[in-house]
């Protein structure tokens, strides 16, 4: 990756957002921007007004980088949707949300999305915290010349998601009355979604969820020191899994009726993060 890029991206933002020090920092995908309509704006930016980032293409992503003041005072990042690989974008646009909440000093990260479910006891509207993920694929935003800005050479990818992080998202989830499952998220390229085989093969290799986006963001944030947490919507089961073919617009509307229990369970967690 570029570092010109970040450093670019990074004198872009008004003022506001550097002098911040956020406590948390939330990656919202499809479904999940509902949470930020109760929290006070403090600062904005369009992801296009952001320097080599460019705006959110994909229909459920608002595309712009929000700071808002947490629900116990103290500040929050809220970036309203993502690039993804699949929208033909370089890495350090996917990556961009990961390595701006570390640049700012904050050191806790939420990616939420929506997946498809694989465990056949999951249904549409269940919330998983991700507690690991699959990357079958060679895509890594990682791979070239080593820049120790995102870690080591190596990172170590035992604990990309932090087990306290998701204790929280439990707890919020229990305050909340919103019952959560963990399980494992399995990344697919897309932007085609999975054959049944596909989704066979990866219920059988452990995934219980299965999305196009998260893991490149979460390899990076991890790889770069922060805590990272992660939550998959179920916005339908994957293909195979109960017969019914996908269509990208049934995961927006579904994402859609469960919006109101995504932001609750999103303002909990910031609210637990800040204590
Ligand atoms: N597959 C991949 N990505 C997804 C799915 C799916 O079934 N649902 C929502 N995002």
């Amino acid at each position: 990756m570029n570092e010109q890029v970040f450093r670019d991206a990074l004198a872009s933002l008004p003022a506001a957002f550097r002098d911040a020090r956020p406590y948390a920092s939330l990656l919202l995908g499809s479904g999940w921007n509902r949470a930020v309509g109760s929290l006070r704006v403090l600062a904005e930016a369009p992801y296009s007004a952001i320097a080599g980032f460019g705006a959110a293409t994909v229909v459920g992503h608002d595309g712009r980088l929000l700071l808002v003041e947490g629900p116990r005072g103290g500040t929050a990042l809220v970036f309203c949707g993502r690039r993804h690989w699949y929208e033909g974008c370089e890495w350090e646009q996917v990556v961009m949300p990961a390595v701006l909440t570390k640049r700012l000093g904050c050191p806790v990260l939420l990616v939420t999305n929506a997946a498809g479910g694989i465990r056949p006891t999951l249904r549409p509207g269940d919330v998983v915290v991700i507690r690991d993920h699959l990357r079958l694929s060679p895509l890594t935003p990682l791979r070239g010349p080593h820049d120790p800005a995102f870690g080591p050479r190596f990172p170590d990818q035992s604990r990309v998601y932090d087990p306290d992080l998701a204790a929280l998202l439990h707890k919020a989830g229990a305050r909340q009355g919103i019952e959560l499952t963990d399980g494992v998220y399995v990344l697919s390229c897309g932007p085609a979604f999975e054959t049944p085989a596909e989704i066979r093969a990866y219920g059988i290799l452990g995934a219980d969820v299965v999305g196009m986006s998260t893991v490149p963001e979460a390899m990076v944030a991890s790889a770069c020191g922060l805590r990272v947490a992660g939550l998959s919507f179920v916005s339908n089961m994957a293909a195979g899994v109960t017969g019914q073919l996908l269509d990208g617009n049934d995961v927006v509307d579904c994402a859609q009726r469960h919006s109101e229990r995504l932001a609750r369970l999103v303002l909990d967690f910031l609210d637990l993060a800040a204590t």
